[in-house]
């Protein structure tokens, strides 16, 4: 089973240094040791489902009142800032929230309980995903929308094929 970490770098070490600096890349290989440790406190100790080969930012909200309603796919990126939820006290819900395979969620946006993202989707940063998203759609705004379909993406959520917009897409 593929992890994201650990010899599987495009560049090596020294070449990374001198394309983005010994700073940035010290960050970026210390970042993937605490990213390793914080998946397994996620799946071990809080039980979450969330494949191995996958980003969560430190600084992304998974929720811990349902975490095992946290379903996240192979090769996913999950962005600073987003908030992925289980919960809903004001509708008393506990709903499980799936991001599929090859997915982006982008910066401070927001999964509300119970949608599903499906597979080589990507959220643009800030929406708020209210309803499922179909596989290989780009979404954007609150409540989000799809803006195009047919978008192809390869690990976290880079884009292959940035699809047709919707306008364009045949009825
Ligand atoms: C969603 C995203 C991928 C779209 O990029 P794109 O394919 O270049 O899309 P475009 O710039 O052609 O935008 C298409 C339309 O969507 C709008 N749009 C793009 N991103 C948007 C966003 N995040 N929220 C709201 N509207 C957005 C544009 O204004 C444009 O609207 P218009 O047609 O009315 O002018 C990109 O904007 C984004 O949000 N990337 C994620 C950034 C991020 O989270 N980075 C964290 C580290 S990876």
């Amino acid at each position: 089973m593929p992890t994201r970490f650990f010899g599987r770098y495009e560049v090596t070490f020294m070449r990374a240094v001198r394309r983005y600096g010994l700073l940035p890349t010290l960050r970026t290989r210390l970042r993937d040791v605490v990213l390793q440790l914080r998946w397994l406190y996620f799946t071990r100790v809080w039980g979450m489902d969330l494949h191995p080969y996958t980003l969560i930012s430190t600084k992304a909200k998974l929720d811990r009142t349902y975490p095992r309603g946290i379903h996240i796919g192979e090769g996913t990126a999950v962005n600073f800032g987003a908030v992925i939820l289980t919960h809903d006290l004001v509708r008393e819900e506990y709903r499980d929230t799936r991001v599929g395979r090859n997915c982006m969620i982008g910066a401070h946006c927001i999964l509300m309980p119970g949608v599903t993202i499906g597979d080589h989707s990507i959220v643009g940063a800030g929406a708020v995903v209210t309803k499922d998203v179909p596989p290989n759609s780009l979404v954007v705004g609150n409540p989000a929308r799809v803006i195009r379909i047919n978008v192809q993406t390869k690990d976290f959520g880079r884009m292959l094929d940035p699809g047709t917009a919707v306008a364009e897409a045949p009825q």
